[in-house]
């Protein structure tokens, strides 16, 4: 397992190499679900409008949620407040909408430039309350690489 600089410094090599920001998108879920076992599905959502998120990249099962919007969701929480969200227990939050029976704990960081959300990096786990600081600091650095590209 790569650690957090091993992964960020592949992410900006990846950010300066690829020819456009969806391989970028692509090259980091892959990276993240290799390096990071516990993260059971990790992709990008997108700003589409003022109104809602569009699925972008992804590794893991198709999510039946292609477009959520704002007020719905855990996902919609991140992109509409601009703050991480970690949730120990999805069964447990009200505003979780289901991807995989499997799922435990989920993640969302949003990605932002001069203050505006552009999408954001949405993992979850099979694990219960697989998410620490360690994780939100990692996923809010990728955010930050990422933005610059969006
Ligand atoms: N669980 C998310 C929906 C996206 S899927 O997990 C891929 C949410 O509650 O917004």
């Amino acid at each position: 397992m790569k650690t957090q600089s091993e992964i960020l410094g592949q992410i900006r090599d990846l950010s300066s190499h690829a020819s456009d920001s969806r391989e970028l998108l692509q090259g980091v879920v892959q990276l993240l679900a290799a390096e990071r076992p516990y993260y059971s599905w990790t992709g990008f959502y997108l700003m589409d409008g003022a109104d809602a998120l569009v699925l972008g990249p992804y590794h893991g099962k198709p999510s039946p949620h292609t477009r959520i919007p704002l007020n719905q969701g855990i996902c919609g929480a991140a992109a509409s407040t601009g703050e991480s969200v970690i949730v120990d227990d999805v069964n447990a939050d009200p505003r979780y909408l289901a991807c995989s029976l499997e799922t435990r704990s989920e993640i969302v960081v949003p990605i932002k430039r001069d203050g505006k959300v552009l999408g954001e990096i949405d993992v979850d786990s099979d694990q219960t309350a697989a998410f620490s600081s360690e994780d939100q600091r990692l996923l809010e650095e990728i955010a930050e690489i990422v933005a610059r590209q969006l």
